[in-house]
This record gives C-alpha cells, sequence and structure tokens, in this order.
C-alpha cells in the first residue's frame, strides 16, 4: 500500500542583515570579505562562504575557478574542506554565503550547489548537530536555514555503505 508522505522544513527570512545577532552579522561580512577574493574569471560570479566553528575560529573559502570549468571549486566547499582540514573534529555552527556578479546586482539569496550541500551534510552527520546557513545575494534578504539536512532531504550517507 503506497504511503503519501511531506517533507518540509522552516526558514527565516530577515529583510536586512541589521535583524541579525552581532555574530551572524559579523559572520556575514567575513563571507562578503571572502567573495572579493573569489577567483571567477570566467562566470563574473563570486561567491564567499565563512563558517564559524564552535570554538570561534572563523574559516573562509571563496570560488576557485579554472580554465578546464569542472576543476574549479565553489567557495562552499573550499571553506568546509578547509575547516575539516585545520579543524577536525570541532563542530561547525553556521555558514554565512554570499554571492555577487561583476554583470548584475545578485539580489536573491544564494543558495549552496547540490554537490555543496552533500559535502556540508557529511559535516553534520559527523557531529550530529545541525549546520546553521545564512544565505545572502549581494543585497537583498536573507535566509536562514536550520540544517543543511532540510535543504537536502533523502540525501545520500554512510548509513548506505555498512
Ligand atoms: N558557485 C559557488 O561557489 N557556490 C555555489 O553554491 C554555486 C556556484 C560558483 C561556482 C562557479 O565558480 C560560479 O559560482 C558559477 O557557477
Amino acid at each position: 500500500m503506497s504511503e503519501k508522505k511531506k517533507i518540509d522544513f522552516e526558514i527565516i527570512v530577515y529583510d536586512s542583515i541589521e535583524e541579525l545577532s552581532n555574530s551572524e552579522r559579523q559572520l556575514i561580512q567575513n563571507a562578503i570579505q571572502a567573495r572579493k577574493k573569489a577567483y571567477a574569471p570566467y562566470s563574473n560570479f563570486n561567491v564567499g562562504a565563512a563558517i564559524l566553528l564552535e570554538n570561534g575560529e572563523v574559516v573562509i573559502g571563496s570560488n576557485q575557478e579554472n580554465a578546464s570549468y569542472p576543476s574549479g571549486l565553489c567557495a562552499e566547499r573550499v571553506a568546509i574542506f578547509q575547516a575539516g582540514a585545520r579543524f577536525p573534529g570541532i563542530t561547525i555552527k553556521t555558514i554565512a554565503i554570499t554571492a555577487a556578479s561583476n554583470n548584475y546586482i545578485v539580489e536573491n539569496p544564494a543558495a549552496p550547489c547540490g554537490n555543496c550541500r552533500q559535502a556540508i551534510l557529511e559535516y553534520e552527520l559527523k557531529q550530529k548537530e545541525p549546520i546553521k546557513l545564512l544565505l545572502m545575494g549581494e543585497v537583498g534578504k536573507i535566509i536562514q536555514c536550520n540544517a543543511i539536512s532540510d535543504i537536502l532531504p533523502l540525501g545520500f550517507s554512510n548509513t548506505f555503505l555498512k
């Protein structure tokens, strides 16, 4: 007998960074600074990510493109792999992400791509604590997601590999 199930999740939409807590606003500022270090000569789409760890450290990343396009990497994975490499075992609290184009104003919050969601999910499952996301364009509203698993429902995990 089939069963219909619904998956839903909550987000918080902030009108501006002024509505965020001091530490969240600071993390967004870190992501904006990271975004300015993007190497994106092919897409002209600059993304910055800033990760707040439980020990107070902030790890940043920006997208790094390559003439061989698939060899480039998104800002989120540059940041999360750096966090994993530099601070193994330290809980990841929040990731702030911001995007800006050289060609137009990005007004909608930038959401991580599917590959980045999967990469971040690995750490969320490992630490058994949700990773909060703060998503922003260049201007405009900010979306808060309370867990990466919320935006990657039915995600792949190591439970399949046992
Ligand atoms: N990009 C990111 O850095 N993060 C995302 O979540 C989406 C896309 C980068 C990859 C590429 O350098 C550029 O944005 C255009 O896709």
